[in-house]
């Protein structure tokens, strides 16, 4: 199954015609709790197992897509135009590849992104779902999110529980076309929930969640068990949210993060993200946590640790890691 399938099953004709020169919009970035590690299908981002995440409130991409009379797109992160040949301009052009009605229609991508883009946040998630949403208004679609969340899963994988704020599920589905893996809102919020950015690297990883997770599915030998981890960590994750059980919360979504660097490490060869200074964060959380303070982390695939914890602890950690960067996720903004 190609993704031009899925585009042609879910517009049909729709995308043809359109009298709007532009739309806008603007998708959170969003953190696993339980990862997103393994795909079943690599064309369309078909995941083994479902994911949960917490999405970042304002933090995110605000994307307007124009029509423009050019003889190739054109594309704008933060205000600096991006050469087509790099690895982010490819993978924008391919995905808008998949809404061109001829080969003359070109598009302009202007987006900004306001969370800091060294902080190992997957900017990519935000940058797809803020994308597909814009084109959803340029063209008038009008599909509804679920089906957004499709079209953005084949972006990136991630980027498909970007399309809410608060607390995603991302369903593996079953199907060959990828119709039932989607993303949807869980209905619970969690107004004290803050999220710490502990940026220990902005330099480049060696090598990427695309490449370092298919690496992991077809060398691991504990790869097998993850399907299983993740099928536990899914329900005691739901029942820790539903119940604000803190403690229960940050000790699954740790775990999980654990397991899948874990899968990466006897992967063939093996996958490392870690830098001396994680682990040193890493030992400094754990004898935080050991004095009785109720501090969690998680970690994508990058050196960074983003932490968990409550607002009633915002001061003790602020004094513990001083350079950290807070996110509420449920605060009004
Ligand atoms: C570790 O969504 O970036 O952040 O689908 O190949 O684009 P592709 O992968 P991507 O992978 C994210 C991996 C992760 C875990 C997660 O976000 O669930």
């Amino acid at each position: 199954m190609k993704k031009s399938d899925v585009i042609k099953t879910l517009l049909n004709h729709r995308y043809v015609y359109t009298e709007n020169t532009s739309g806008s919009a603007f998708a959170p970035a969003n953190i696993a709790l339980c990862k997103y590690w393994g795909k079943r299908d690599i064309e369309l981002n078909l995941p083994v197992t479902s994911s949960l995440s917490v999405s970042l409130g304002e933090k995110g991409a605000h994307t307007t897509v124009s029509l423009i009379n050019a003889s190739e797109d054109k594309i704008r992160i933060n205000e600096e135009d991006i050469t087509l040949d790099t690895q982010i301009a490819k993978r924008l052009i391919e995905f808008l590849d998949l809404f061109r009605s001829n080969t003359e229609m070109h598009f302009a991508i202007d987006t900004k992104i306001n969370i800091p883009m060294s902080a190992g946040l997957a900017s990519s998630a935000c940058s797809f779902a803020a994308l597909i949403q814009a084109l959803d208004q340029l063209f008038s679609w009008q599909l509804d999110r679920i089906n957004l969340s499709i079209l953005a899963r084949l972006g990136s994988g991630s980027a498909c529980r970007s399309l809410w704020d608060g607390f995603v599920k991302w369903h593996a589905g079953k199907e060959e076309d990828g119709m039932d893996s989607f993303a949807e809102l869980l209905p619970y919020e969690w107004p004290h929930l803050c999220v710490g950015l502990l940026v220990i690297s902005d330099q480049p990883k060696p090598i990427s969640s695309r490449e370092a997770m298919q690496k992991t599915v077809n060398t691991s030998c504990y790869y097998k068990s993850w399907p299983e981890k993740v099928k536990t960590d899914l329900e005691v994750l739901q029942e820790a949210i539903a119940s604000r059980d803190f403690d229960l919360f940050g000790s699954v979504a740790e775990s999980n993060a654990l397991a899948m660097h874990a899968s990466m490490l006897t992967a063939n060869p093996p996958i490392l993200y870690w830098l001396p200074e994680t682990v040193a964060m890493m030992h400094q959380i754990w004898k935080k946590r050991a004095e009785g303070l109720p501090i969690y982390f998680t970690q994508d695939a990058g050196p960074n640790l983003k932490l968990l914890f409550l607002k009633t602890d915002i001061e003790q950690v602020k004094k513990t890691f001083p350079e950290i960067k807070i996110i509420m996720p449920f605060e009004k903004h």
